[in-house]
């Protein structure tokens, strides 16, 4: 059963596709994907870009061309919740897009023709990527050196499930993130392509987990934290992450 690994950038991936074997590198649609064996399982890791669309558009070749039979992305996501702060992680339960809005043909955020807003992330996996992610050894908190947690101001790096959303925004002010919070209480984090690739998989039938990692908390200060977290840090837990959820 081929797994695949998505994220929306390299630095999201950073070694995963070293760890390979028997790799083989296809370029379609434009994008790279990196095929082949990890831990004697079958997997595919691919990048998407920025956004709903292209995240998609990945999901779709994932599927069709990959034959990939459970997806998982992997990233970072802007915190948005109180508790939610830098260095922790997301693993997401629920995912819906923040900029759907057919209103007044249809209630705001509800994807038209489905009758929902909300796209349930598959239960197996949400319950090993939690188990991985509590695992202490996966922690950022042991993941990152001193320099890094301090650079951060992290301090314990928590685990959280729970509602990520998505939209083709990168929400970078604290009013714009008060707002959202405001409308969707329960929402742990940001990003922009989980929900689109939730959707997909819902039309294939094939089972969805997206794991953040939080590099902001989408406030006034996002655009400077997010590309510093980024280049540093993002691929560090993915890796520990998803080896802990092959044998599965
Ligand atoms: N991914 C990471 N941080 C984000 C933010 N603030 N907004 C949207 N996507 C993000």
């Amino acid at each position: 059963m081929t797994t695949a690994v998505l994220s929306a950038l390299p630095e999201e991936q950073e070694g995963l596709a070293a760890q390979m074997d028997a790799l083989r590198v296809v370029r379609h649609a434009g994008r790279d994907f990196h095929a082949g064996e990890w831990l004697g399982r079958p997997v595919v890791f691919a990048l998407s870009g920025i956004g709903k669309v292209a995240a998609a558009t990945t999901a779709a070749v994932l599927v069709e061309r990959f034959n990939a039979r459970r997806i998982v992305f992997t990233g970072v996501a802007g915190g948005l919740h109180p508790d939610v702060r830098v260095g922790d992680t997301v693993i997401g339960t629920e995912f819906m897009q923040h900029d759907m809005d057919a209103s007044p043909l249809f209630p705001r955020y509800e994807v038209p023709l489905y009758g929902r807003s909300r796209f349930a992330a598959d239960e197996q996996l949400v319950e090993r990527l939690l188990a991985a992610a509590r695992d202490p050894s996966t922690s950022t908190a042991v993941l990152f050196d001193a320099e890094t947690l301090a650079r951060f101001g992290i301090d314990a790096a928590r685990v959280h499930r729970g509602l990520l959303i998505s939209g083709d925004r990168f929400v970078s002010r604290a009013d714009e993130a008060h707002a959202l919070s405001a409308a969707l209480p329960d929402a742990m984090a940001v990003e922009m392509e989980a929900a689109a690739v939730a959707q997909v998989c819902h039309d294939y039938g094939v089972p969805f987990a997206a794991v953040r990692n939080i590099s902001d908390r989408a406030d006034d200060q996002a655009h400077v934290d997010f590309p510093a977290y980024l280049a540093q840090v993002a691929g560090r837990q993915a890796r520990a992450l998803i080896a802990a959820l092959l044998p599965m």
